[in-house]
């Protein structure tokens, strides 16, 4: 089996949602985030300060190819859908889940979550909305399902997911 991915824009929950649906499927969860910090050694902040995001998009890209094969769940980060070739190889996968959810609410559960540092969220509403607005057709061009998560709880979500994974 290909992977399950769960992609969307930060705080839409994919870690959440991720976590409990490899629960339910009883296969392995990869956090993407959590992955790289342990690979890098550094929080995710400190290697966008240290190398930039350039390289980060890199190290994440190496990532999905590693991993898109394998019998698991996969929660990536909100930039992943950045890289064409990420794009292409997305599109090759059966379940590519996007998570979404309203900007004004994506916003205030990343201002809300103290556990890690996003650094393209430390700007002004305006501009993280800004970002928002230019990821959704990217994330748009390669789900195969998409979710509104805003008034959904995971248990809700995962529930309904479970139907068509
Ligand atoms: C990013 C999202 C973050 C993390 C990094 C960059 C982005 O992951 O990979 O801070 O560009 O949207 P989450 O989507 O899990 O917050």
């Amino acid at each position: 089996m290909n992977a399950i991915v769960l992609i969307g824009f930060m705080g839409a929950g994919k870690t959440t949602v991720g976590r409990l649906l490899s629960q339910e499927l009883d296969i392995p969860f990869i956090d993407f985030d959590q992955a790289l910090v342990e690979r890098l050694n550094m929080s995710i902040a400190e290697y966008f300060d240290q190398f930039g995001e350039e390289a980060f998009r890199n190290e994440e890209t190496e990532l999905l190819h590693e991993v898109m094969t394998q019998s698991a769940v996969l929660s990536t980060g909100g930039g992943i859908v950045l890289k064409e070739l990420n794009r292409m190889a997305l599109k090759q996968m059966k379940h590519v889940i996007f998570l979404q959810a309203e900007a004004d609410t994506v916003y205030q559960r990343v201002l809300q979550d103290h556990n890690m540092v996003r650094p393209l969220a430390q700007r002004s509403q305006k501009d993280f909305i800004a970002l928002y607005e230019s990821r959704l057709p990217l994330y748009q061009e390669v789900a195969t399902i998409t979710v509104d998560t805003t008034k959904k709880t995971p248990e809700t979500i995962v529930s309904e997911l479970i139907d068509v994974v």
